[in-house]
């Protein structure tokens, strides 16, 4: 069994499921249904109990199941490395959506460190073709998952860019001012790039030696124009100094980890991931959650919490149950989806099954094994 699982999950009128209970028994979990079932609401309600927006990072009320639009809730029985806890997240309709940890009010940082939780979604399908952003938000969720810090870094580091971008606009040329700014950028700036970095070491050293079917991914990261990311403070802190006056004629910030890109070389063939088959770059993707996870097993003894959507999308038969069996040797809890029971069917025993179905009530769960 997975040292870091769910055992119970509860959505109260999270989209589609007015109340949906699902008890687990730390076995991967493998949810089939219809389209619109509601299977990826299920896997977006997980995603709240960690920091940030969510697998479809969508607005918070967005989630509130409608017509009512009362607001939602999501809770979970945690265990987590020998410990269980209570976590809950919800929103009541207006502000921010609350997190409570044991029932006490906690903020996203204290609930990245307890539940550590990474995913693969349809969207990504396409992360190594389009922009760089969604590839920025890939290493970010890793690198989360390996720094709980990271989270208040990044929105820390993007309130002063939001600022300074402002004052840009604005024409404001008091140096002291952006001194200021520029210095919470630094600050932020350095400690999130050290983390993409040192993310990066990690996975890379996870790939070495380990036992898998999926292609190692060497993945570099580059600044702006190809540069070198800049990871200390003190040389974060000159650089915005310099590019003032091009900034302020852009009108935004033209450096800074917000503008760094990942590239990705399919390791054996030489191949950059953007020129990889479609169901290469798949495997590139399912590689490096391996490997994040196997990195967290190893630094803090347990693999993290993985949501597949459409976990079989792109992927042959022979790389499906690589896949499935690589989970089970990972001992790590993954929620996947798909549309029919068939896809996975490798599994055997080794994986909870859940049929999904929607009626008047919406969705609603039913257990198989
Ligand atoms: N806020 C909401 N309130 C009520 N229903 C919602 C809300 N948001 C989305 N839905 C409904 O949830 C359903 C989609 O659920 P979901 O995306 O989980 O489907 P799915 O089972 O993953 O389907 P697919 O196989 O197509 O991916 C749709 O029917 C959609 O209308
Ligand atoms: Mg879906």
């Amino acid at each position: 069994m997975s040292t870091l699982h769910i055992s119970r999950l509860t959505l109260s009128h999270f989209r589609s499921h007015k109340r949906t209970v699902i008890e687990t028994d730390g076995r991967p979990i493998a949810i089939f249904g219809a389209n619109g079932a509601g299977k990826t609401n299920i896997l977006e309600a997980i995603s709240m109990l960690s920091p940030g927006r969510g697998l479809r990072r969508a607005k918070t009320a967005e989630l509130s199941r409608a017509p009512e639009n009362l607001g939602w809730k999501v809770s979970a029985d945690l265990h987590s490395l020998g410990h269980q806890h209570q976590i809950e997240t919800a929103f009541t309709g207006t502000g921010t959506r609350s997190i409570s940890i044991d029932d006490k009010t906690a903020p996203q940082i204290a609930l990245g460190r307890i539940a550590r939780i990474v995913w693969l979604v349809p969207v990504m399908d396409r992360l190594w073709v389009e922009g760089a952003e969604g590839r920025r938000r890939f290493l970010d969720r890793l690198a989360l998952s390996f720094e709980p810090n990271h989270g208040e870094h990044t929105l820390a580091y993007e309130r002063a860019m939001r600022e300074r971008n402002r004052m840009l606009k604005d024409g404001q040329r008091d140096p002291a001012w952006y001194k200021a700014i520029e210095s919470q950028m630094a600050t932020s700036g350095a400690v999130i790039e050290q983390n993409r970095l040192s993310t990066i070491t990690r996975i890379s050293a996870a790939q070495q030696g380990a036992e898998t079917t999926f292609p190692a991914a060497d993945l570099n990261l580059r600044g702006p124009e190809d540069s070198d990311p800049i990871s200390t403070a003190d040389d974060l802190a000159t650089a915005l100094a310099e590019s003032r006056p091009r900034d302020m004629h852009a009108g935004r910030s033209l450096i800074g980890p917000h503008r760094d890109d990942i590239h990705a070389l399919y390791t054996t063939k030489g191949i950059a991931a953007a020129q990889c088959s479609t169901g290469e770059q798949k495997a590139l993707l399912v590689s490096l959650v391996l490997s994040n996870a196997r990195a967290l097993a190893q630094d803090i003894g347990a693999a993290p919490i993985i949501l597949l959507d459409e976990v079989a999308a792109h992927l042959d038969p022979d790389r499906r149950a690589a896949l499935y069996n690589e989970i089970c040797a990972l001992g790590a809890q993954a929620w996947m989806t798909g549309t029919e029971s068939d896809l996975f069917a490798d599994f055997g025993n080794r994986a909870m099954a859940l049929r999904i179905d929607e009626n008047q009530q919406g969705s609603a769960i039913e257990p198989i094994t």
